[in-house]
């Protein structure tokens, strides 16, 4: 795999001078995840239950009211199962790499994520969580004093800049095995920020190291962002996806690290939500179906 270039900008044309908080520009996409996961718990039989997701979202005061579980219409409802299905698949699988002895995580872009305080990680785990200072502020006042349960280490810094220093600087170890997650953040990147990012999470991967990703299918999704059940879905969460998204063509993740050696997988989230009972349906469901998660161990 190539180097990473300095120049990368992952958030395509989105970059806001001095960054952004949970209410602009690409920050309020963290506010809609949170929101959906705040829905998700409120449905019967969810999928996976974010306890903290609510006070994230009704703390930050989002411009617009963002649906709830209970109003969630046919387009929110398959935005809704996409985060259900990729956060329980996406836990499970960095719970799995904890089993299996890697202490140390990193999420690049964790938005208002709150896995550090939600998963039973084991004694000695510490999450690294790399986002725009505003964006880690928010999310660090509202978990506040609840119990932390691994240590949960912010990392304050653009992803266009020179985010390995600052999380080496954090105290991130490259030496040790790391768990990667790349959440919700791959369709917002230039293909050659996506290259870079790939390329430095391999660069400072120790044997035994694990990447956890989700990534949209970029053909659906330009048919998609010309369609109304997403200009109705960004008049309901104020997030203009057709601005923020970067759909020129990319070779997917899964090749990209199995050329750099990985051993990877990748599921669809139509086939990970028929395991698990839930089939993302309505005007977004095809989008949200040809979606994937890949799994990739070194
Ligand atoms: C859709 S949210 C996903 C957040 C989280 N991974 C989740 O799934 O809940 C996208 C996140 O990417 C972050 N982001 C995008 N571009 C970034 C950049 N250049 N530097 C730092 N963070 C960035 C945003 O601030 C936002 O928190």
């Amino acid at each position: 795999m190539s180097a990473a270039q300095p120049g990368n900008v992952p958030s395509g044309g989105n970059s806001v001078a001095g960054g952004w908080d949970v209410t602009r520009s690409v920050g309020a996409t963290a506010l809609a995840v949170a929101a959906a996961r705040a829905a998700e718990a409120e449905r019967p039989g969810p999928l996976v239950v974010d306890p903290f997701a609510r006070a994230l979202v009704d703390a930050a005061g989002p411009d617009v009211p963002l649906p709830r579980g209970a109003d969630a219409g046919d387009d929110w409802g398959a935005l809704v199962d996409m985060m259900a299905i990729r956060t329980r698949v996406l836990d499970a699988a960095l719970l799995a790499a904890a089993a299996d002895g890697v202490r140390q995580v990193v999420v690049p872009a964790t938005g208002l994520d709150a896995r550090s305080h939600r998963l039973p990680w084991p004694g000695g785990t510490t999450l690294y969580g790399i986002d725009q200072p505003g964006v880690l502020r928010h999310t660090a006042g509202v978990l506040g004093t609840a119990r932390a349960r691994a240590r949960r280490v912010d990392v304050p810094c653009d992803l266009r800049d020179d985010w390995p220093a600052a999380l080496r600087a954090a105290g991130f170890d490259p030496a040790r095995p790391t768990a990667w997650l790349v959440e919700g953040l791959l369709p917002y990147l230039p293909p050659d920020a996506e290259a870079g990012l790939l390329a430095r999470i391999d660069a400072l991967s120790a044997p035994g190291s694990r990447v956890a990703l989700e990534a949209v299918d970029l053909a659906v999704a330009d048919e998609y962002l010309r369609s109304d059940a997403v200009r109705e879905m960004v008049a309901a969460t104020g997030c203009d996806l057709g601005a923020l998204w970067d759909t020129r063509r990319r070779p997917p993740a899964t090749t990209v690290l199995r050329a750099a050696g990985w051993d990877a997988r990748e599921r669809t989230l139509g086939a990970l939500g028929a395991e698990l009972g839930r089939d993302p349906s309505g005007p977004l469901g095809g989008l949200v179906a040809h979606a994937v998660i890949v799994e990739a161990a070194r």
